[in-house]
């Protein structure tokens, strides 16, 4: 299974979704990879935002590798679940895809944790190290659910 997380820059959540899933599935040995987008281009290439990093490295988890990239409508062709981290992230992936089955595979990560409620993770990027942890604790508890969901199934 391949999935990918989509925030708007591809510098603070999905990039922080990316490393708490990878990490979950390489401790449990499940064949599941992940990879992340922004549906901006703001930040192509760019490093994760250092505040991202420094929270994540707390939980003993190495974003470092990562770098921005933007969402394109082949992703729909790659992947198998498109998670977004916000209500506008998964309305713009939405407006890209090209037929139902695209429609299908997009899906807001909170919604494995709060059913059918529509909560987004909130934009940290103009926030504090605190919005960072907030971030954190709220990915931390999706994607428990996320990985029972799809082994599950
Ligand atoms: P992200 O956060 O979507 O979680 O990566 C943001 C990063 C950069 C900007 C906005 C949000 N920006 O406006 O540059």
């Amino acid at each position: 299974m391949k999935i990918l997380t989509v925030c708007l820059g591809n510098i603070c959540r999905s990039p922080m979704a990316q490393g708490i899933l990878r990490n979950k599935i390489k401790k449990k040995g499940l064949k599941i990879t992940v990879d992340s987008a922004g549906t901006s281009d703001y930040h192509v290439d760019a490093l994760p935002d250092p505040r991202a990093r420094k929270v994540l490295n707390e939980h003993n988890i190495d974003i470092s590798d990562l770098r921005g990239r933007q969402f394109t409508p082949d992703d729909f062709d790659t992947f198998d679940l498109i998670l977004a981290m916000d209500e506008d992230n998964y309305e713009n992936i939405l407006a890209q895809a090209r037929k139902n089955s695209d429609n299908q595979k997009v899906e807001m990560l909170m919604n494995y944790l709060y059913t059918g409620e529509n909560i987004s993770v909130p934009d940290p990027y103009f926030g504090d190290i605190n919005s960072f942890h907030t971030v954190y604790e709220l990915i931390d508890k999706a994607t428990d659910q996320l990985l029972m969901s799809v082994t599950s199934s």
